[in-house]
């Protein structure tokens, strides 16, 4: 058993860009409520925000963070969410089927974002609502002054916009459980004419329009076609959606889906060129993978969930070991499209099928998936390199040629440091693996971190909070301009090279 990869810095993939390390918060279970947000809360600040939650988030170096949904957005009237909180309606919100309470809004969540150092990604309403909302929260959000809206959030306190850049166009339209779901010409339509007003508002937003729920949804990929028919020339962006699970307990399956994903991104981007020369377009459509992660684990605890309760548990799955490998996978996977994946969001970011867990008045810890999210995040800055790999492979019942070795090298010029990201798929031996950086200049290794494991499902909980986490022991060692490493069994890992 063995691999090679070689990687040599004058062919790059592109320089990435950090907002492919995003992560997403949604009102949904204890995203919000008892996760970023828990008044009365030993570590809350003045505005009740967490702050065991928001050293963990620090940790992890998250970029932009997209709000308020997901399936929620498309029953959302942001309206409620602004303005004195003991004039706040509760709601009955139908996507996850709990009350709303509004106590945690709009403006609480741009103070938040502050508070965490990371950017705003915002959607709008496009399943209930439509143009005319997409505008009005645009100018109470952006505008300075002056009109209705813009007063109506100086009056509430913000003087100053808040100049979101980034707005999202709904929530997977394409769903037959979203709120409002649309046909493909539908949405395309109504994407279309709210882009347009919502830049006329303001010009400088960027905007990204819904492509698919998954690749296996049936209208995939007509429905990229049709939406970007509609919605070419006014849109930055096109969504991407994927979860895995391992629900057959088929562990080699599992940790080769990364390469479906890989399928995934190269299909959509084929259709955006597709419409671009239909439409004779110079403009390149770029890729926005705004919900990615392993879910799987709470779907059954969910089915049982009584409705129309205050910030349930949902959606709380407890990650694993082998769940770690794969979210490395899906990461390496989009550092490897760089060049068409310009954002990226880990779904989600606290309590729901999320990095971060807490308890009620209780503690924060460190997830499974914590881990490779956090060292892509804070070491994978730079350029991506063209990884030339050579694998022993091995077939599954599904997914054939699955190469034991993936892997991806990061240039950071600025540190003169690369960093090798790679997951050794064996579930059973160790991988010895050559990396060859002909065209540097001189190679000595700073660190080899790994995360390993004896047990594939090994989690981490509140009592147990440090059963699978990393440790810089590693054996990659530099001669000359070649470093040689065994990559454990089952393992993720990042070599640091200067
Ligand atoms: O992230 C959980 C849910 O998954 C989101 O609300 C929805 O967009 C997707 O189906």
């Amino acid at each position: 058993l063995k691999a090679k990869m070689i990687v040599d810095k004058d062919f790059a993939i592109s320089e990435i860009d950090d907002r492919i390390y995003g992560s997403f918060i949604e009102h949904l279970g204890r995203a919000v409520y008892n996760g970023i947000y828990e008044p009365g809360h030993t570590t809350a600040d003045e505005n009740g925000f967490r702050g065991d939650v928001l050293g963990l988030i620090n940790e992890l170096q998250v970029p932009i963070v997209r709000y308020p949904g997901g399936n929620f957005v498309s029953g959302y009237n942001w309206e409620d969410t602004v303005g004195p909180k003991e004039l706040r309606k509760r709601r009955l919100e139908l996507a996850w089927r709990v009350v709303e309470t509004n106590q945690f809004g709009f403006n609480e969540f741009v103070d938040w974002a502050k508070k965490a150092n990371t950017q705003v990604m915002m959607a709008v309403n496009l399943g209930t609502r439509g143009i005319d909302d997409a505008r009005n929260i645009v100018e109470y959000s952006n505008h300075a002054s002056g009109s209705y809206w813009s007063d109506l959030r100086r009056s509430h306190g913000y003087e100053q916009p808040h100049n979101i850049k980034t707005w999202c166009l709904g929530n997977e339209m394409d769903g037959p459980w979203q709120i409002g779901h649309k046909t493909a010409a539908e949405y395309g339509r109504i994407a279309l004419e709210s882009a347009k007003v919502m830049k006329w508002v303001d010009p400088t937003i960027e905007l990204v329009a819904c492509g698919s729920s998954a690749i296996g949804m049936p209208t995939f990929p007509e429905w990229e076609a049709t939406v970007l028919d509609h919605t070419y020339d006014h849109v930055e962006y096109l969504s991407l959606h994927q979860y895995y699970g391992n629900h057959e307990n088929d562990t080699p399956t599992f940790l080769a889906r990364s390469l479906q994903m890989e399928d995934f991104i190269r299909t959509v981007a084929a259709t955006c060129d597709y419409i671009k020369a239909k439409k004779r377009s110079k403009k390149k459509m770029f890729l926005s993978f705004d919900e990615w992660n392993v879910w799987f684990h709470s779907n059954e605890a969910d089915r049982k969930m009584d409705p129309w309760q205050i910030a349930p548990p949902q959606l709380e799955d407890v990650y694993n070991h082998e769940d770690a490998l794969v979210v490395g996978t899906m990461l390496i996977a989009m550092l490897k499209h760089s060049d068409r994946v310009k954002m990226a969001c880990l779904a989600q970011l606290v309590n729901v099928i999320a990095p971060i867990m807490t308890s009620n008045g209780g503690g924060a810890w460190r997830q499974t998936i914590f881990y490779p999210y956090m060292h892509a995040s804070v070491f994978g800055r730079g350029k991506a390199l063209v990884p030339l790999v050579q694998s022993d492979k091995y077939d599954t019942k599904e997914i054939t040629d699955v190469p034991y070795l993936e892997s991806i090298a990061i240039h950071n010029e600025e540190k003169e440091e690369v960093t090798i990201f790679a997951v050794n798929r064996h579930l059973e031996e160790s991988l010895p693996f050559e990396i060859d950086l002909r065209s540097f200049g001189s190679a000595t290794v700073i660190e080899h971190i790994v995360l390993e494991s004896d047990d594939l499902k090994a989690v981490n909980t509140e009592l147990q909070p440090n059963r699978v986490v990393p440790h810089n022991s590693g054996n990659a060692t530099a001669d000359g301009l070649s470093i040689q490493a065994s990559l454990p069994k089952a393992s993720w890992n990042v070599i640091r090279v200067k």
